[in-house]
């Protein structure tokens, strides 16, 4: 089973991540917590390459391959062999991260990311995604006391487009993507989110 969780900055997916993550364990399965961009050692440098402040330009084009390299090295080497061995994938952000913050964010297109996703991974996708949404004003209330990358700087009209990019990705994968409202407390959501994983369970997802 491949689990991935998505959503704006301060959405909470991460620690939703977590809380699954810590579940699964005590109910004895085999688990990987990953995220992207991340999850391997190269993948890894590739996101602080990302993600820290440049002193020259960094076009937008550079950004999406970026993302694209650090998601085939993490494909390739963790969650493809994690899978083939039979367990749980969780990873925090995916795919659809690239079409909401490249695609509907920096306004790059759809239909080609949605490609290069595809010859990125290979063609996996994950068997369900949890958006958490919340509005930008929440997420921006929470984050704004912790250290921004160079994303996270991005202004308020960015954060609302990725946004509405997530709920548009939702509309269009309605079987794979839930939908959770991220003002919830963290308790509520998680229990909302561990019924669903427990009823995919049990019906072979
Ligand atoms: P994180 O803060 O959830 O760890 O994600 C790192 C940042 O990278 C976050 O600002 C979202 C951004 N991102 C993209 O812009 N495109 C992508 O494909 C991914 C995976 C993340």
């Amino acid at each position: 089973m491949f689990i991935t969780f998505e959503g704006i900055e301060g959405s909470g997916k991460s620690t939703q991540a977590k809380l699954l993550h810590e579940w699964f364990l005590d109910a004895g399965y085999e688990v990987v917590l990953t995220r992207e961009p991340g999850g391997t050692p190269a993948a890894e440098e590739l996101r602080e390459f990302i993600l820290s402040e440049r002193e020259e330009n960094f076009p937008e084009m550079a950004e999406l391959m970026l993302y694209m390299a650090a998601r085939s090295f993490h494909v390739q080497n963790l969650i493809k062999p994690a899978l083939a061995s039979g367990a749980i994938v969780i990873s925090d952000r995916f795919s659809d991260a690239t079409l909401a913050y490249q695609g509907y964010g920096r306004e790059l297109p759809i239909e080609e990311i949605e490609h290069l996703n595809q010859l990125a991974t290979g063609g996996l996708s994950p068997d369900i995604t949890f958006l958490i949404d919340i509005p930008v004003e929440i997420g921006f209330s929470r984050i704004k006391r912790r250290k921004q990358d160079r994303i996270e700087k991005e202004n308020f009209e960015f954060h609302e487009k990725v946004r509405k990019g997530y709920l548009e990705i939702a509309k269009r994968y309605p079987e794979r993507i839930v939908i959770i409202d991220g003002r919830k407390r963290t308790v509520e959501i998680f229990s909302e989110i561990h019924q669903i994983v427990e009823r995919r369970l049990k019906n072979g997802i």
